[in-house]
């Protein structure tokens, strides 16, 4: 199948009542391990990079991947989406590239650490939503700010610093017409999220259940979404890892977001995590090892293993071959045609 955008992916997840993970990759062994995650658990998926990623592993390097991915599976749905775009450059050079769909990050300034205004967040968006639909890509806004910072972008500080109000979340998506919106309920990037186990006083989900009702048809996202797992801690410090004591979002919890209109779920730092774990165990055990392969292979696996795992909890498992790709040429003239919505329905509070 070709590259397909996010927005069909969400819109057929909305109709499934399912959540799709968005997971990060940098190199070939993240996308090959979220691949073969996708084709044991036949889901459809999510592939996103961050300016970050593009600058560690070069956009073409990172486009072809993405290329030899649908190819290899052609039975899997695939998007490949940029993750926090911070200026309309960025997401304009990611769509010449041939992502499918972007996120126009506007709830920073382009500096991807100091909070924006409403009105800069509105107009920047605006402008890439305008850019991207008449090309056929997918754009996903942001309103409210997350806390931690993850590849240097973010602005730091708590997940409720800058937790979404459900009127600015109405008034942004009807003024920009994005596709999907990222909200900030408390959660944060990174791997120290809470310092207990999280209950309502830090992760918010009556604020998701407010704003998915006054934006019944909003494919909402939620950012920060690692579980960040005891077991993959205790692997890494067992090998001589050093984390400190943390909590991630628990499952239960993302899955009561996916019953209240969350679509994409983003995770990279439990793969991250899971990769380290298994790269100490072959060092730790095998010292005499030096060949990248007796430690890639393991590593590639351990990542395999939590996307098959969250791919199931978020149950997108088993829907990859619910339809086929409506090509990018389809979907600029569904937007240009109004056939695909881009204002909300807004309920009354
Ligand atoms: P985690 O750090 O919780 O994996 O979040 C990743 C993310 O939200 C990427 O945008």
């Amino acid at each position: 199948m070709p590259l397909v955008t996010t927005r069909q992916l969400l819109d057929e997840a909305a109709k499934g009542g399912y959540g799709v993970g968005a997971f990060n990759v940098n190199d070939m062994e993240q996308i090959q391990a979220i691949m073969e995650a996708a084709k044991e658990t036949n889901s459809p998926v999510i592939i996103q990079a961050s300016r970050g990623a593009r600058k560690f592993a070069q956009d073409n390097y990172l486009y072809h991947l993405m290329l030899a991915a649908a190819e290899l599976y052609p039975e899997i749905p695939l998007a490949m989406h940029l993750d926090h775009g911070n200026s309309f450059e960025t997401c304009e050079s990611a769509i010449k590239l041939g992502f499918t769909s972007v996120m126009m990050d506007g709830s920073l300034k382009p500096d991807g650490k100091t909070p924006a205004t409403f009105e800069e967040n509105v107009e920047v968006t605006r402008k890439v939503v305008d850019y991207a639909h008449e090309r056929g890509i997918s754009v996903e806004g942001e309103i409210g700010v997350l806390g931690g910072i993850e590849d240097g972008h973010g602005a730091g500080g708590s997940g409720l610093d800058h937790v979404t109000d459900p009127d600015q979340a109405v008034e942004f998506a009807e003024l920009t017409g994005v596709d999907s919106l990222a909200i900030a309920i408390g959660t944060s990037h990174g791997a120290y999220k809470f310092t207990k186990k999280p209950d309502g006083s830090v992760l918010k989900m009556d604020l998701l259940i407010a704003i998915h009702k006054r934006l019944p048809n909003t494919h909402l996202v939620m950012h920060g979404s690692s579980s960040v797992p005891k077991d993959l801690q205790d692997i890494i410090n067992q090998y001589g890892g050093k984390l400190k004591e943390t909590w991630g979002v628990p499952v239960e919890e993302i899955q009561v977001g996916i019953k209240n209109g969350v679509r994409k779920i983003n995770v990279d730092t439990d793969n991250r995590l899971a990769i380290t774990g298994a790269i100490r165990k072959v060092f730790a055990e095998s010292p005499e090892k030096f060949d990248p392969r007796d430690y890639l292979t393991p590593a590639r696996a351990a990542m395999q293993k939590v996307v098959a795992q969250r791919m199931t909890q978020f149950g997108q498992a088993g829907h990859a071959g619910d339809y086929t790709a409506i090509s990018i040429a389809d979907m600029a003239q569904g937007y240009a045609s109004g056939a695909l919505v881009t204002k909300p329905l807004v309920a009354a509070k």
